[in-house]
């Protein structure tokens, strides 16, 4: 019985049309008969107002049944229902004394208020489908920026707070235009904690520390294709880093007010947000198949060459079984330039001429200087590899001043600096150099989380 009616109450919003249909040809017809002084037919007339004051009365029944689904805005629903009741009331009313007799005044005026009420009534049934600021939203949205994407990279941690600062912002880009005061899909808003830990049909969104009982992740980590997957398929899913600050929120307590640092020991922010191994650093641009005669004669001189991922041109390289012979290799490697994201150069003797070379390797991102020979010289010359996100200078003779010639690279988000020249007092200097970056020093301390000690699940997908 329930789906029967759930069934008439989702005719509502067709039958809204037939009223409105009705009601405006009246208008139009009493408006010629005045103007015009064209001949009107009371009984048409009478007959629209009959039929209008039937159908908005069918759409009051059908509105309510619609309306018991409580997904609603409550105060929007109000003046809807009470708009639409008064006006079938009125279509009534005006039936009624255009059958009367002669009237014609009356009758205009009733038209007049008639679709006055028409259109109070539409606007709210609108806002309450499509939210309050369904018309003004584009109008609106002339004068403001776009809201840029999240981009981690560009994320002080150490200053942010973690709720307000990076979880609200991702919930408000992708939730809250169908669960916030406007509108409650599943009877849930997520536009304020209170309402996220309260809940919504079934309950619970987020659990703090549960990561397995909050709705809001299962929901989620659902299959895209069903029906419950969210943010539904029509709409821009969540990004990996997205999902990954959800998560770890909920995990870490779902805490509302305190900074991320306080929150997510930095030993745990190293392993966050690290693209999966065969993502690392493949430029979004697509490149056609590197020339195989150049891969197949560096394969030759034992130069390990492999392409990123299966699905990608790009190369990932590394010199490390021949460190000796790395200047003549890099020359030859440079006729595939464009194809090379990831360099091992491990051990080898980076010379001057060799950087130089190396500059030009526009779509580097993940560069293997571990235990090389370089000078300061030779990180002037790296840090115009702008597309660097990676950076392993792990035992080599660099000091704090070639270090600083690295402050420039936009993306860098890994430094390993660990054995190398540079003394401690200057550790947090350089950390200061780069906000935006994991500088390893290899001097960190695993402090243990509640949380750690849990039982680790693989993520459900
Ligand atoms: C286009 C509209 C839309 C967007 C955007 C959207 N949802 Fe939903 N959401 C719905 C609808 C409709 C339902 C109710 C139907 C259902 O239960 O699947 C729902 C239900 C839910 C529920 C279950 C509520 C309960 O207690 O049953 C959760 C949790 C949820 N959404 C979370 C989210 C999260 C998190 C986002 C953003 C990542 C999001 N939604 C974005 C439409 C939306």
């Amino acid at each position: 019985m329930t789906h029967l009616l759930e069934f008439f109450g989702r005719l509502h919003p067709m039958l809204v049309h037939l009223p409105i249909g009705f009601l405006v040809m009246s208008f139009i017809l009493i408006i010629a008969s005045h103007w015009k002084r064209a001949k009107v037919s009371r009984s048409a007339l009478s007959l629209l107002f009959l039929f209008s004051a039937f159908t908005a009365t069918l759409s009051c029944l059908t509105g309510y049944l619609l309306s018991r689904s409580g997904e609603y805005n409550e105060e929007t629903l109000f003046w809807h229902k009470w708009m639409g009741i008064t006006l079938a009331a009125a279509s009534t009313m005006a039936w009624i004394i255009i059958r009367d007799g002669k009237h014609t005044r009356t009758i205009q005026i009733f038209s007049a208020v008639l679709i006055a009420l028409l259109l109070f009534t539409g606007h709210w049934g609108a806002s309450l489908t499509h939210g309050g600021n369904y018309l003004s939203e584009p109008l609106a949205a002339i004068n403001q920026p776009e809201v840029a994407p999240l981009d981690l990279s560009k994320v002080n941690f150490t200053e942010v707070k973690f709720y307000p600062d990076l979880v609200r912002p991702v919930i408000e880009r992708k939730c809250t235009s169908c669960h916030s005061a406007e509108k409650q899909k599943g009877n849930l808003r997520l536009d304020n904690p209170e309402f996220i830990f309260k809940g919504g049909k079934s309950g619970k969104a987020v659990v703090p520390f549960r990561k397995d009982e909050s709705e809001l992740l299962s929901r989620i980590h659902i299959a895209t294709d069903d029906k419950k997957h969210m943010p539904p398929k029509e709409k821009p899913a969540l990004t990996r880093d997205e999902i990954q600050l959800l998560e770890l929120w909920i995990e870490t307590g779902a805490d509302v007010e305190k900074k991320f640092a306080d929150l997510v020991p930095e030993a745990k922010r190293q392993t966050l947000f690290a693209p999966a191994e065969e993502e690392q650093g493949i430029p979004d641009k697509e490149i056609s198949p590197a020339d195989p005669r150049v891969i197949e004669s560096l394969t030759k001189q034992e130069v390990s060459i492999a392409p990123l991922s299966q699905r990608s041109n790009y190369l990932s390289v590394s010199f490390v079984s021949v460190p000796k012979q790395a200047s003549a290799l890099l020359k030859e490697l440079g006729q595939v330039k464009h194809h090379v994201v990831a360099l091992h150069l491990g051990g080898s003797e980076v010379t001057d001429e060799m950087a130089a070379m190396l500059s030009s390797f526009d779509n580097l991102s993940r560069l293997y200087l571990d235990d090389a020979i370089i000078s300061d010289q030779v990180l002037a010359k790296v840090a115009s590899l702008t597309n660097l996100v990676f950076l392993n200078l792990k035992g080599t003779a660099v000091t704090a001043r070639g270090i600083e010639s690295l402050k420039t690279l936009p993306r860098l988000r890994h430094l390993f600096l660990y054995q190398t020249k540079i003394s401690r007092e200057d550790h947090a200097t350089i950390k200061s150099w780069f906000p935006h970056t994991i500088v390893d020093f290899g001097d960190y301390q695993v402090p243990t989380l509640a949380s750690d000690t849990q039982e680790v699940k693989p993520p459900k997908r």
